[in-house]
């Protein structure tokens, strides 16, 4: 590949003690020792949002975030599942653009306390990212029982990872590179070729 994908990823809670931040800079430290990706990250902690207003009015306040969205190939979004849902600060990051996301790629990183591994966030995301015109991945990963995927500095304590976000980031590329060929190479009302 001639040129890195630019590959942001974006830690989508801000909650006091997260666990997803153990997940979101493991994920992002993989990212970095790969040829393939050039990542850049983003927590939704350094958003400031204004309580009375947001929108892809306010976008252009954010200038850091969506000059990423608009040189990126892809996206991993973490998530930790909020009763079967995502937290309401991650989508008010994301509704703060719109046509900077159409036709790239999105990619899931789930987190829970329980058993599930935010599956049921992951397919409520699904018709979110749709009408970003994002298109998702169906390799997820996910971080079910995240208290002992992780000890307290953020080592992770599972070796089946390794293997895990290599197919994970493997599928990202191959979409995120499939739709930069597109959006280069295959005219659409919604981008410049
Ligand atoms: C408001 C709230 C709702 C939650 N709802 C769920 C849920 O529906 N399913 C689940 O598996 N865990 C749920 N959890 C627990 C999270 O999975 C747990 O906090 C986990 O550590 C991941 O989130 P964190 O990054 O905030 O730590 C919830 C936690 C909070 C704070």
């Amino acid at each position: 590949m001639s040129q890195k994908l630019f590959v942001p990823i974006l830690l989508g809670t801000n909650r006091r003690d997260r666990s997803s931040e153990h997940a979101a800079k493991w994920v992002y430290s993989k990212m970095q020792e790969r040829e393939d990706i050039e990542p850049a990250y983003f927590d939704v902690r350094d958003f400031k949002l204004p309580h009375d207003h947001y929108g892809m009015e306010i976008g252009g306040d954010f200038p850091e975030w969506r000059d990423a969205i608009i040189k990126a190939d892809g996206l991993v979004i973490v998530t930790p599942e909020y009763n079967h849902g995502y937290p309401g600060v991650l989508k008010s990051v994301l509704d703060l653009l719109l046509k900077e996301y159409i036709h790239k790629a999105v990619a899931f990183v789930s987190v829970s306390a329980g058993p599930w591994g935010g599956t049921r966030v992951c397919e409520a995301l699904l018709p979110v990212v749709r009408e970003l015109g994002l298109t998702v991945t169906f390799t997820d990963l996910q971080f079910p029982s995240v208290r002992s995927k992780f000890d307290d500095d953020g080592t992770l304590l599972d070796s089946a990872y390794e293997k895990r976000v290599k197919g994970f980031l493997d599928e990202l590329v191959w979409m995120s590179t499939s739709l930069r060929w597109g959006r280069e190479n295959v005219p659409s009302k919604y981008h410049q070729t």
